[in-house]
């Protein structure tokens, strides 16, 4: 991948084809710890309808799925969605999607939560706007967005879009979604070290006009 507006960013589908999840840079087996501590905090007041949103690997649709909640893993790689639904097809509580989240096929308000762990920051910046909007329609009033992308701390060079808390809140508080928390964390998988990352929880504060 590379940081740049050169749609340098990889075809999801041969590398979903081609590769093992376990060597992607993102492979991590365990729930993410910031949306873990979201969870296991109590701050989530019902156990509703979560969407995992670029589920790639699925570890963490199942991990979200292990707590309680209704998961949708979706995905715009046919082999991610193909392979998520044979390893995981006794886990109860989830099933997976192929979408594309820019031309999305989920129906308005399905979504108590969204979780998008690394699906966001590939998108270059003209495609930001059409994912705001489809995110705030496909998620209920009041839901919530955890949202964890690249940090314009980490200095890599490959890698995908870096966000700082400023520019993250500018794009999405133009479209009403309230910023709850935001902090510098880090990008848990298979990079050493882990690349720098934000942490947001953003709150659905609805009023689309519907034509
Ligand atoms: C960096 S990976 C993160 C995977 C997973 N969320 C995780 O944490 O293990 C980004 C994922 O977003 C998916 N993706 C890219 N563009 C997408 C789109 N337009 N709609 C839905 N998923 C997309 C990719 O196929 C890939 O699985």
């Amino acid at each position: 991948m590379t940081n740049n507006d050169s749609g340098g960013f990889p075809d999801w589908e041969s590398l979903y084809n081609k590769q093992q999840v376990e060597s992607m840079p993102w492979y991590s087996e365990k729930l993410d710890p910031d949306l873990d501590e979201e969870i296991s905090n109590g701050k989530l007041s019902v156990k509703g309808r979560f969407l995992d949103l670029g589920t790639g690997p699925a570890t963490q649709a199942v991990q979200v799925a292990k707590r309680g909640f209704t998961v949708t893993g979706s995905d715009i790689s046919k082999s991610a969605i193909y392979r998520a639904m044979k390893v995981y097809a006794n886990e109860p509580n989830i099933i997976f999607i192929v979408d594309n989240i820019l031309d999305s096929r989920i129906k308005d308000d399905e979504y108590d939560y969204i979780f998008d762990r690394g699906c966001f920051h590939v998108f270059q910046p003209g495609d930001r706007p059409r994912y705001v909007r489809e995110i705030k329609r496909i998620l209920k009033k009041d839901g919530m967005l955890f949202l964890k992308c690249f940090s314009t701390e980490e200095k890599r060079d490959e890698g995908p879009y870096r966000f700082s808390k400023k520019q993250v809140s500018k794009i999405f508080e133009n479209e009403e979604f309230k910023i709850e928390r935001i902090k510098e964390t880090v990008y848990q998988g298979t990079l050493d070290p882990l690349p720098k990352a934000l942490f947001i929880v953003l709150t659905n504060h609805k009023s689309i006009t519907r034509l």
